[in-house]
């Protein structure tokens, strides 16, 4: 049986969400087997992280219905069969694990429709959060009547902001599973700054971080980014053979078998030692990092601190030459995002983009501030006001995207900010990224679980080892 919490927190969680929302039916379908190449070759079960809020229980197959009515919180699922017991071993009841969350009542997969059709008919509320895999959109269409492609529109905006008001600040229990995703992280990046030299293949290095995730007993928290083309965001590519003078970025993070995350860039010479222009610029996104650190706490928004690295970028890139005119015009008029096209960061928890399945809009914005249009800006994926408990990622980066910088020259945009000869030297540097996990505290923040060698001398020093 996998690790849950104390079952005092899932009732507790669940009681908020009952106050929260007042009355009718909330429906909390858990994810299923989702197959590989076959029915019965599935991909490593992966629950669904609401469903793990409020009920903890591992396992696929299952789903919760809180009755915010009456009839109290219910888990629908079957008992395993002899032929479950043959080939996936003994497990336990369903009732069982039910009880480790305080839910006593459960029933058989199957009711599940006939109750939610009887509390619709008496013209109860269903409340649904928006899915995101087949399946489960499969079971809501069975369940609520409404097609599968209106499902994601029309589930409960009630729901999705009780829920992200509830896991949005992370309870001291979700703290230590954080820090402790946070120390698999350290050992899966101080493992790359061992492993990363001339000769190794990218593919090497990905494979023995994923190994470390799931040694300690978890998944990645997203497919692992290792690649000297780090121009390219998300890049999942590991085919190609290091070389030196080249640079490695590396984005990869652990979950617990509880399912928190860690997510934390850095970017390592091949050779071991930077060269001076990787330095300059590394230099300056380290700057951004520290500096927009410190500004973390309650009452600043993230929109705020997004901006103000854009400035130190910008200022950065202008010493260099890279860039002119007045900081605050070019970040104004977003040139900065020719280099750094994404936002500073997102929220972090159960999923490494927390909560992003329930919609960017209620998790990132609010009433006061609302998401932004503008290049760049409009990938921010937190804007809003900073609250004590709140885990975040602070994720600066400096890119030379050689199909961005062609499509700025020509269409001329932001020419009076940027020196597009001196941007066209750097085609080929790459990209560098450094991402950090941090806890908003009541004063300020704090790094969660062991600070990763950061500054380009430690990171030097560590690979040197
Ligand atoms: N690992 C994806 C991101 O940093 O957002
Ligand atoms: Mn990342
Ligand atoms: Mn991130």
């Amino acid at each position: 049986m996998n690790h849950m919490f104390d079952k005092k927190i899932y009732l507790q969680r669940r009681d908020k969400l009952r106050r929260k929302l007042g009355d009718g039916l909330v429906l909390l379908p858990g994810n299923r087997e989702a197959p590989m190449n076959y029915p019965d070759n599935a991909y490593h079960f992966r629950q669904d992280s609401d469903f793990s809020y409020f009920f903890g229980i591992d396992r696929p197959e299952l789903a919760g219905l809180i009755d915010c009515g009456g009839d109290g919180d219910m888990i629908f699922g079957d008992e395993p069969g002899i032929d479950d017991v043959i080939w996936t071993g003994p497990q336990p009841a369903v009732k069982e694990q039910a009880l480790k969350c305080g839910v006593r009542k459960t029933f058989p997969f199957a009711s599940l429709r006939g109750y939610v059709a009887r509390a619709a008919a008496k013209g109860g509320k269903v409340h649904f959060a928006p899915p995101y895999r087949g399946e489960t959109k499969i079971l809501l269409e069975e369940l609520t009547g409404i097609g599968a492609s209106e499902l994601r529109d029309r589930a409960s905006l009630e729901l999705i902001r009780a829920i992200v008001s509830l896991r949005e600040i992370k309870e001291s229990c979700e703290i230590a599973e954080l820090d402790r995703a946070a120390l698999t992280g350290y050992k899966m990046h101080t493992a790359a700054m061992r492993l990363c030299r001339p000769g190794v293949y990218e593919r090497e290095i990905a494979g023995a971080l994923e190994g470390i995730a799931l040694s300690e007993g978890g998944l990645l928290s997203f497919p692992v980014i290792c690649s000297q083309h780090g121009e390219t965001l998300h890049n999942h590519y590991h085919g190609d053979k290091l070389k030196a003078g080249r640079l490695l970025l590396v984005d990869a993070g652990c979950e617990t078998d509880t399912l928190y995350a860690s997510d934390n860039t850095r970017t390592l010479p091949v050779s071991g030692k930077f060269t001076g222009r990787q330095k300059d610029v590394y230099n300056i996104v380290l700057k951004a990092l520290a500096d927009t650190s410190a500004l973390v706490r309650p009452g600043v928004t993230y929109k705020e601190v997004h901006f103000k690295a854009a400035g130190i970028l910008t200022e950065g890139l202008k010493e260099l030459g890279l860039m002119k005119g007045r900081v605050q015009d070019a970040v104004e008029n977003g040139a900065h995002a020719l280099f750094m096209p994404h936002g500073l960061g997102h929220m972090m928890g159960m999923d490494v983009h927390d909560m992003e399945g329930l919609g960017q809009l209620h998790v990132g914005y609010d009433e006061a501030v609302r998401p932004l249009g503008q290049f760049g800006a409009a990938s921010l994926r937190l804007g809003k006001e900073l609250k004590a408990g709140f885990v975040l990622t602070n994720e600066p980066g400096c890119y030379f995207i050689p199909a961005l910088i062609a499509k700025w020259r020509k269409k001329r945009i932001n020419r009076d900010f940027i020196n597009f000869d001196k941007v066209e030297e750097y085609l080929g540097f790459g990209g560098i990224r450094i991402e950090d996990n941090l806890l908003v505290t009541k004063t300020g923040s704090r790094i969660l679980g062991k600070a990763i060698p950061r500054t380009a001398e430690e990171i030097e020093s560590r690979m040197a080892e």
